[in-house]
């Protein structure tokens, strides 16, 4: 299992147009934020949380945190900063080869054999992995007039996904690296490729969407929904 869990959740979601985060958003009357912890401390239960949020936060109740072990951390301008608040607590508690997951607020879908999967699939290695999903749409390059120049080969494009999970050692250096050269770092992987590194790829479910946009959050609820029906066959 992996010791540490970092959950960025300092998001504005400027994009959803509600009257609050869209990680207090209720999904079948229970906040995203306490839907996706639960999901992560059902898959490890003794992992220690690092919770990211907005200093003024005003939803935010310690109700929804499952964790026995868990600190929250104020976020950052963008979530490369509210991760990197996690990194650096870790530096007084964490050993350079612990396994520290990384998994968005907004990703409430993500399923416990998942999380199982990518945990199993990135043990033995030394750098770590992320959850992703295979391209299925078809994709095109746009022209400058927002017609179609090209449509691109979809063979080997994955959508990247969350959790990430890495070695603290190799994080602790991405995040060193990124800061001195001034790159921004979308993802945690794209931090550990600066590095030389190549992460692996490992197939999730393609139904770990992150609530993004409003006509999101239904979905998202049907998927729970579903997601529950059948583990009750
Ligand atoms: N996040 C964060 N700190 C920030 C920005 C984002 O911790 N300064 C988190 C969000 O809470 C979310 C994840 O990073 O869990 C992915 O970000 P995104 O989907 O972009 O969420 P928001 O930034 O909240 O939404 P928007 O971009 O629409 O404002
Ligand atoms: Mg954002």
């Amino acid at each position: 299992a992996p010791q540490w869990l970092i959950v960025p959740a300092a998001g504005r979601g400027t994009r959803m147009r509600a009257a609050c985060p869209k990680q207090y958003l209720l999904l079948d009357d229970r906040a995203v934020l306490a839907c996706t912890l639960a999901r992560l401390h059902e898959a490890f239960p003794e992992a220690t949380l690092l919770l990211c949020l907005d200093a003024e936060d005003q939803w935010f109740h310690e109700s929804m945190v499952p964790f026995a072990r868990w600190q929250r951390l104020d976020g950052g301008d963008e979530r490369v900063d509210s991760v990197r608040a996690g990194i650096d607590w870790l530096a007084a508690h964490a050993h350079s080869d612990d396994w520290v997951l990384i998994h968005d607020v907004a990703r409430p879908c993500v399923t416990v054999a998942d999380l199982h999967h990518l945990l199993e699939t990135i043990r033995h290695d030394p750098v770590g992995g992320l959850l992703a999903a295979p391209v299925t749409d078809t994709l095109k390059r746009q022209d400058t007039h927002q017609r179609v120049e090209a449509t691109v080969a979809r063979q080997g494009l994955w959508r990247a996904m969350t959790p990430q999970g890495f070695r603290y050692g190799v994080l602790r250096e991405a995040f060193e690296q990124a800061a001195s050269e001034h790159f921004l770092m979308t993802d945690e992987a794209s931090g550990v490729e600066q590095l030389g590194h190549a992460p692996l790829l490992v197939t999730g479910r393609s139904d770990n969407l992150k609530i993004t946009h409003p006509e999101d959050l239904a979905l998202v609820a049907q998927i729970l929904r579903a997601q529950q029906d059948t583990s009750r066959l």
